[in-house]
């Protein structure tokens, strides 16, 4: 059969597909547009798609052949879903693989903030560093601190364990009770309002649905601590991005980290200029082994597929039951 890939992925995803299919490969390093999506999916049976290609009704109307999308990230949010199961396609996303990597991106971007990494780095390479100094870049201690969980789906629920080691208080705000984080840290469930108040860092860990648009407003934002630190790895319109501007230029809290953005790849001009930001170019699950292991996922994803079975991580498995 044949599939078109948006984009290249790292090669053993791409030999996978390659052993039992023709493909055909975005030859740029870039993002395609819709209109150069549809012409790349003519004729096709499957589309491998990433997290920044808009597969939407027209997109996946405008090729009948068209019998399985695999997404290349674990968020799908990009896909029109309902379309795609009026259509008695498969889609599947890669989740799992990137768990850690991106549970350790937020750990990363909540030490850079708190201990003023990245803004110390330019300092010492500006030669600005005269020696030892007693009011020299204070930052946020993180040891024995309270951590506010939002969302413990796999990734929330990682980076929550992975507090251990820093005898922390684990606060957490989702739907359903977690008794894995209960017992294994201690983690108290508790109202949104209640975690925004008491947390010293509030991480992000929410899929992107209208309930969890700008879930972090400007309200929000003023209830958060002043020494508070905002991460987000999640999908960038969880955040209300001018009022998380607002936040940081007033000092309501103490800094963010931010992975992703919410007019991706446009970021609020405003962030650049803030010394009390980090930021990152949405590379939470960019290491060569998970985005390996994502290729790899993808593409054993879209062979079940095209063969007429459900995929390993289908996200519509309803669809094979009539
Ligand atoms: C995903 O897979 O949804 C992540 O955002 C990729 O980094």
């Amino acid at each position: 059969m044949k599939i078109f890939v948006s984009r290249k992925i790292p090669a053993p995803g791409l030999e996978l597909l390659r052993k039992q299919h023709e493909i055909q490969v975005n030859p740029d390093d870039r993002v395609l547009t819709k209109k150069e999506i549809i012409q790349g999916l003519k004729g096709k049976d499957g589309l491998l798609c990433l997290l920044t290609d808009i597969i939407d009704k027209e997109v996946i109307e405008s090729e009948p052949n068209l019998k399985m999308i695999a997404n290349y990230a674990v968020g799908y949010n990009n896909i029109d879903i309902k379309t795609a199961n009026k259509y008695k396609i498969p889609v599947s996303n890669t989740p799992d693989v990137l768990t850690d990597t991106t549970a350790e991106m937020a750990w990363a971007l909540l030490f850079s903030v708190a201990r003023r990494i990245v803004e110390a780095d330019k300092f010492t390479r500006q030669c600005k560093f005269k020696g030892w100094a007693p009011m020299l870049m204070h930052g946020q201690d993180v040891t024995g601190k309270t951590l506010g969980v939002i969302g413990t789906g796999r990734i929330g629920v990682a980076f929550a364990l992975k507090s251990k080691g820093f005898k922390m208080n684990v606060l957490y705000y989702d739907q359903v009770k977690n008794k894995q984080l209960e017992k294994e840290v201690s983690a108290k469930k508790v109202e949104l309002n209640q975690l925004l108040e008491e947390s010293d860092f509030v991480s992000l860990h929410v899929p992107l649905l209208p309930s969890t648009h700008h879930l972090i407003g400007e309200k929000q934002l003023k209830m958060m601590k002043k020494t508070a630190i905002l991460i987000n790895t999640s999908r960038g319109p969880v955040i209300d991005e001018k009022a998380l501007v607002k936040a940081l230029k007033n000092n309501w809290i103490f800094g963010a980290g931010l992975d992703v953005y919410e007019h991706e790849p446009e970021i609020n001009k405003e962030l650049f200029k803030l010394e009390n930001v980090v930021l990152q170019p949405h590379s939470a699950s960019a290491t060569t082994e998970t985005r390996t292991k994502m290729a790899i996922m993808a593409a054993e994803n879209m062979i079940l597929g095209l063969k007429g079975e459900v995929p390993l991580n289908c996200i519509n498995p309803e669809i094979f039951k009539s």
